[in-house]
């Protein structure tokens, strides 16, 4: 492929952010909601005011047969997969682990300690997706490798070229490795740190790196902690837009208490599927243009459970502390997660429906 400069900058996979949605709550939606003994969470389907629109969202609401998601002969992520993580910026320790044992569920391996419904079962879905030998994607993911970019090498503000500088830099510092057969590299910034299109057309991308930045081809996704920067954009649903008076019927508890990073996990989450499914954006998405792909995450945001659309997340689950969430993890973590385009339903998928 031969690319011209100004084709790569449009060439990045973007999150859309939330769509802000005209279309009306049917009447006589009923929320579920049942009640259970205290030690069982309960099942709500929260309403969740609809984002301003910043850009264009691909999310799509349920199943339909107009959805043409295609393979494109490109390989997936098939061996197991060795995620590299860059901290970029100060990131205190108790996010890090938060990440971490959210990145280390993922492992159909690491079962024991998470009941159902689990982060391993909702990469399940994920693995529902092959190559053209016939290959699944792996459910098989764990921590390589960790470099702190504690000193902000490339400054506070990154670009989409810029990010793989920071790649570059970290696969040069040793022991940190260029894994070119089943490495992809996570570059996730701190609070502080400031992305080109961060909270204006993007919570996080995916993409790989050109041999002339980092020596070689490497599957790398970024994502951001939106906590201090756009929570109401990038922290759906935890954070609600200021001008609904935040706080409002909307904003629901985070399951871990941080709404930047409890948001950013159902991002790191959209975009693992993505990078996984489509790597060098030449093997699963809909649309005919590979510029602008709809992918595997793009088709199910906003979509955490049975019952969402038309402004309802989903049922999902609450605490007894009112944190909602829809997956267990390792360490009797909760996360929220979105929920996943399934190749085999030809719909939004997750471990945690009722049907
Ligand atoms: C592999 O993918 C096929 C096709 O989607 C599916 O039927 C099968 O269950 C998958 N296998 C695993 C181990 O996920």
């Amino acid at each position: 492929m031969s690319l011209f400069p100004n084709l790569l900058l449009s060439l990045f996979l973007l999150i859309g952010v939330c769509n802000g949605r005209t279309k009306k709550i049917e009447e006589g939606h009923v929320q579920m909601q049942t009640q259970t003994l205290n030690t069982n969470p309960t099942h709500f389907n929260p309403q969740v005011p609809p984002l301003r629109t910043l850009s264009s969202s691909k999310r799509f609401e349920g199943s339909s047969e107009f959805v043409k998601l295609k393979y494109h002969m490109g390989p997936v992520l098939s061996s197991p997969i060795n995620i590299y993580l860059i901290w970029y910026g100060k990131w205190p320790q108790s996010q890090k682990l938060l990440i971490k044992d959210f990145l280390l569920s993922i492992s159909a391996s690491d079962r024991r300690v998470s009941p159902s419904p689990s982060v391993s079962d909702w990469w399940q879905t994920v693995s529902l997706y092959t190559d053209q030998t016939g290959a699944n994607i792996s459910r098989s993911v764990s921590i390589a490798g960790e470099y702190a970019d504690l000193h902000y090498s490339h400054g506070t503000h990154l670009t989409r070229l810029s990010v793989q500088d920071v790649i570059a830099t970290a696969v040069h510092a040793k022991p940190f490795p260029v894994d070119h057969r089943n490495g992809i590299y996570l570059i996730l910034t701190a609070e502080d740190v400031t992305m080109e299109d961060f909270c204006r057309a993007v919570c996080g991308f995916h993409y790989f790196t050109f041999p002339s930045k980092v020596g070689y081809t490497l599957p790398y996704a970024w994502v951001g902690n939106s906590g201090k920067q756009c929570p109401e954009l990038c922290a759906y649903p935890f954070a609600v837009p200021g001008y609904m008076g935040g706080g409002g019927p909307g904003q629901l508890t985070p399951p871990n208490g941080d709404v930047g990073v409890d948001g950013m996990i159902s991002i790191i989450g959209h975009e693992l599927a993505e990078l996984s499914s489509n790597p060098l954006v030449n093997a699963w998405y809909a649309g005919e243009d590979p510029t602008a792909p709809t992918e595997i995450g793009d088709l199910c945001e906003g979509l955490y459970g049975t019952g969402g659309g038309g402004g309802y997340i989903g049922s999902v689950m609450k605490d007894g502390e009112g944190r909602t969430f829809n997956l267990n993890g390792r360490n009797g973590r909760k996360f929220l997660v979105q929920w996943i385009w399934s190749p085999i339903l030809k719909a939004c998928a997750g471990p945690n429906a009722l049907d």
